[in-house]
């Protein structure tokens, strides 16, 4: 895999150098050429007519100048084209159009709504593309406040655009998703967002400050960042940079690592004291020490919350409360751990039996 990432980018390296020759040497040419037609037109200036000896020697002198010149506008002229496609791509975001979330009617939702952390999915099917197949196709499920539960099935089986369907990243095209009792098509955007919690698989970490990342909105004390860090594990790692809560983190930063950039997330998600956290195959990078100090994090600050865990490795959801079995888009099962495991037949159970093989 490294290999031919390596091999993609030596192959639009060569092809830079080389067209960089090929520039050089074309620009020496021209400006040789330059220089030629300049000596000449001078010299002959010169014999034939009164222009001086020192006359040519300043022309000359001066077009001796002009391969340098050359060299350098064409160059500019390029990166500048070539920095442009950043400003078109800048243009091209800040022309999306809006996405739909302007629901101007708050009455009846509480300031601190979801208190309880029900969820209960009636119906739903969604589509990415009008005109293509649904990829949830009639999912009723219900969820109880504060149950544990966790989602399994196939790659492809629709358990992200499940979670899509509870963010609205993308809207539902029938049925209807209510939280706490209210259809979240009802509730803005924007609120809907900032109620609820999620690990995704991918930590996303924005360069800037370690505040920055944790508190963007700037709401939080430093003493309350500090209790999230200390409760995900990281006040040490955190305490050790120079700056503290001001040092200056990055995606690409050596200064922590994969497991630390998901216990961040972990942490962003803890502030938020939330009443449901979604966690997208959140351990599905890191290695079982992380894995069991992200788990045990959920199960003490979230015993009271509703937590929906897709879940990578099976045996971490085999102490929830329930375990919903996706496949293609439809529920095949549901129930508790325990029963899902004896029932005859079931994936659940099979999916149970690939993870004791591969290990
Ligand atoms: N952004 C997208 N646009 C179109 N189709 C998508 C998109 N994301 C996922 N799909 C399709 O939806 C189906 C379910 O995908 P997904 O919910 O990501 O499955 P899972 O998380 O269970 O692996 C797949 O068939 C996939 O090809
Ligand atoms: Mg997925």
């Amino acid at each position: 895999m490294i290999m031919t990432c390596i091999d993609v980018n030596n192959a639009a390296f060569i092809l830079v150098n080389c067209a960089n020759c090929w520039l050089g040497i074309s620009l020496d040419y021209l400006g040789g050429f330059i220089l030629f037609v300049a000596t000449l037109s001078s010299m002959l200036a010169s014999i034939y007519g009164d222009a001086s000896e020192a006359f040519v020697g300043m022309s000359m002198t001066y077009t001796l100048l002009v391969p340098v010149y050359l060299n350098w506008v064409v160059r500019n002229l390029a990166s500048t084209e070539m920095y442009m496609s950043a400003v078109e791509r800048v243009r091209n975001y800040s022309k999306l159009p809006i996405e739909n979330g302007a629901v101007k009617d708050l009455s009846g939702l509480h300031a601190k709504w979801p208190s309880k952390g029900a969820i209960s999915f009636q119906n739903v099917t969604m589509k990415y593309d009008a005109n293509s197949d649904p990829v949830l196709k009639n999912i009723t499920l219900t969820i109880k406040p504060g149950e544990k539960v966790g989602i399994c099935g196939r790659t492809g089986s629709g358990k992200s655009s499940l979670i899509m369907a509870l963010f609205r990243m993308v809207n539902i095209s029938g049925g209807k998703i209510e939280i706490d009792g209210i259809d979240i098509m009802k509730v803005p955007l924007e609120t809907l967002r900032s109620r609820l919690s999620i690990i995704p698989q991918e930590a996303i970490i924005f360069s800037g400050t370690v505040r920055e990342n944790l508190d963007p909105g700037k709401e939080y004390s430093d003493e309350e960042l500090w209790q999230v860090l200390e409760a995900a594990q990281l006040k040490h790692i955190i305490a050790a940079l120079p700056g503290g809560l001001d040092a200056q983190v990055s995606d690409e930063g050596s200064n922590m690592s994969t497991g630390q950039h998901q216990l961040f997330c972990l942490a962003r998600a803890l502030i938020r004291k939330s009443k449901i956290l979604v966690m997208d195959e959140a351990t599905s990078s890191l290695d079982p020490e992380t894995d069991s100090i992200l788990q045990n994090v959920v199960a003490l600050y979230y015993r009271d919350c509703t937590v929906i865990s897709i879940a990578h490795r099976v045996q971490s959801i085999l102490d929830f409360d329930k375990v919903v079995v996706l496949d293609a888009g439809r529920i095949t099962e549901v129930g508790s751990p325990k029963e899902l495991q004896e029932m005859k037949g079931s994936i659940f159970a099979s999916l149970i039996k690939a993870s004791h093989q591969q290990h």
